[in-house]
């Protein structure tokens, strides 16, 4: 499948299957209840604007998604920052830039909405993620994410 058949959509409540599907292939394990609280937040709540978006195929088989969050507040506001929360790309989907055609479309989308700057985590030990992000833009911030273990 050529990366120019791909269609970029925002993402449905009726994308719930794959999207949770696809996690699984990549993490190998069923997170079905953080995704039940990722879409209810991302579709019933007004103080979060959409911001994640799909990636499907001709024949409407969703292949990749990645998943954010902007946060508007009780007064409509948003922030100028948002987060990157998660993006998974189908294994049998990968290498033909899917992934980073889902990343400049979340940016042009926050970008269009007056965001400045999107925020996401990746474990250091992660090489692979960390040269995807590396190649797609992505730079160390500043803030260090600091943890202490109970
Ligand atoms: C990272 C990911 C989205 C890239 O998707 P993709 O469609 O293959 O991306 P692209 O084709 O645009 O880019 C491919 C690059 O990603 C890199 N990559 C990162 N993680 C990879 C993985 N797990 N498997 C294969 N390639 C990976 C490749 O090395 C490749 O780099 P190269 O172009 O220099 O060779 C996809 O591999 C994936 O879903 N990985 C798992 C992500 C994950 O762990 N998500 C949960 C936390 S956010």
């Amino acid at each position: 499948m050529n990366e120019s058949t791909i269609k970029i959509r925002l993402m449905k409540a009726d994308d719930f299957d794959a999207v949770v599907g696809i996690d699984q292939k990549v993490l190998k394990a069923s997170r079905t209840e953080y995704y039940e609280m990722k879409f209810e937040r991302l579709f019933k709540s007004k103080e979060y604007l959409p911001t994640s978006l799909v990636a499907e195929e001709e024949d409407g088989t969703v292949v990749g998604f990645i998943m954010g969050e902007l946060y508007m507040g009780e007064f409509g506001i948003f922030q100028q920052q948002a987060t990157l929360d998660t993006i998974g790309v189908d294994p049998s989907s990968r290498l033909k830039g899917i992934g980073a055609q889902l990343i400049n479309e979340f940016m042009a989308h926050l970008r269009s909405l007056g965001v400045q700057k999107v925020n996401t985590l990746v474990d250091s030990k992660d090489s692979k993620l960390t040269h995807f992000f590396t190649a797609n833009q992505f730079s160390p911030s500043e803030t260090i994410n600091l943890e202490r273990s109970l």
